[in-house]
């Protein structure tokens, strides 16, 4: 049993009594004992069971599990949403007086984590441009602990050079923490280019279909260990339920990234053409920037596409309000193709100049490409650009 597929499918939970083909739902917020001896020797830990499922819960598990064998990580832990994974990977590792390095095109709750929260605590971060990943060495200081970046990055789709990071990271023992949300393990693998921790939004591609919440960090057992006693002790537990359907939902992972993955990059072929359009970013586009990094480093290219338009915000909203079919939302990794303009909404309060340092133009278009047939996505999109 070595192939991704069969991996997500087959790796599951142990049956119980009753034999069950697929796993049941385990929604129970506390596990029974059968004598005063068997409770103090699983709260001492001599014993590996569940107790109360803001520690651990068999769906949660078999949720960490199948994650941990796709990411090929020794050990991890779920969390309510991508955030509460992002959050409690940091509580948990650093103290006051650490600090991070990471590329400033990160999602922009991190973000607010790195300039608004973290340095309450005394931890400052210091950023480098996703494409200037030669400056990193310089931002390293005697107290960095974490480098820390997305790739492919939110909304910019700019790809970093995972094994590049994962050599710095040993150079200056860094711990290295990659948000791998956009790729999926099914597209790219981060600990195998040296990644210490990987954290996903199982709320994107691994859900699918826009459900539930959802969160995981994986990697190293020694700092998931820390990371799970931070959980147990604050509480961002992942449901039980939501845990139950995105294992499910990784049973078909592979078979959906791949759709959408076509999906995106015949739609990006074909947008390159539109005159409303100044580029087009997609990875596996040869006109990426990183096209070569994103060859070397990804099996397919994801499903998100980026549109810079030549009208700017004007140009953005007359798109958005001429679309018919596709939705108009906050998500993406969706099965319906969902668009956003990031200056008109999610970054309308910054500033231009701060928005071009994160890699939002006025003009761009973010695009999650869904899977809908392409000939009714690319209709959609081209009648509303016509409109511009
Ligand atoms: C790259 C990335 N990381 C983390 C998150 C946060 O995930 P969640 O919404 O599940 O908290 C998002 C959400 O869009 C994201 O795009």
């Amino acid at each position: 049993m070595s192939h991704f597929e069969t991996e997500a499918i087959r790796t599951q939970l142990k049956r119980s009594q009753f034999k069950e083909h697929s796993s049941p739902l385990y929604l129970t917020s506390s596990f029974v004992f059968d004598d005063a001896e068997e409770m103090r020797a699983s709260f001492a830990e001599e014993k590996e069971r569940n107790i109360y499922s803001r520690f651990t819960n068999p769906n949660t598990s078999e949720f960490v599990d199948k994650i941990c064998t796709l990411e090929k990580a020794e050990a991890g832990h779920a969390f309510a949403t991508g955030m509460s994974a992002v959050f409690s990977t940091f509580a948990a590792l650093l103290n006051s007086g650490d600090h991070i390095v990471s590329c400033r095109s990160v999602f922009g709750s991190t973000h607010n984590l790195f300039t608004k929260y973290l340095p309450k605590w005394n931890i400052d971060t210091t950023f480098f441009k996703a494409d200037e990943i030669v400056n990193i060495e310089a931002c390293i200081q005697k107290n960095t602990k974490i480098l820390y970046a997305e790739t492919p990055t939110n909304p910019a789709v700019a790809v970093l050079d995972l094994e590049n990071l994962g050599a710095i990271a040993r150079k200056h023992d860094l711990i290295l923490i990659i948000d791998n949300c956009f790729a999926t393990p099914y597209l790219q693998q981060p600990i195998k280019f040296g990644a210490d921790l990987v954290i996903h939004s199982a709320t994107k591609l691994i859900d699918g279909q826009g459900r539930v919440l959802g969160g995981v960090t994986v990697g190293r057992a020694d700092l998931i260990r820390e990371i799970y006693l931070f959980s147990r002790n604050s509480g961002p537990a992942l449901s039980p339920f939501n845990a139950w359907v995105l294992s499910k939902s990784l049973e078909t992972l592979a078979v959906r990234v791949d759709r959408h993955c076509d999906n995106a990059l015949e739609l990006a072929i074909s947008l390159e053409k539109h005159s409303a359009i100044k580029s087009v970013k997609y990875p596996f586009l040869p006109s990426h920037p990183q096209y070569a990094i994103a060859k070397k480093q990804m099996k397919k290219g994801g499903n998100i596409v980026s549109i810079e338009l030549k009208s700017g915000i004007k140009g953005g909203v007359t798109f958005l309000d001429n679309l018919k079919m596709c939705s108009l939302s906050a998500n993406l990794g969706d099965a319906r193709t969902i668009v956003t303009h990031p200056a008109s909404t999610t970054h309308s309060k910054l500033s231009e100049k701060d928005r071009l340092e994160t890699g939002i133009t006025s003009g761009l278009v973010r695009i999650s490409v869904g899977l809908e047939h392409i000939e009714d996505i690319s209709e959609d999109i081209f009648q509303a650009l016509d409109q511009i």
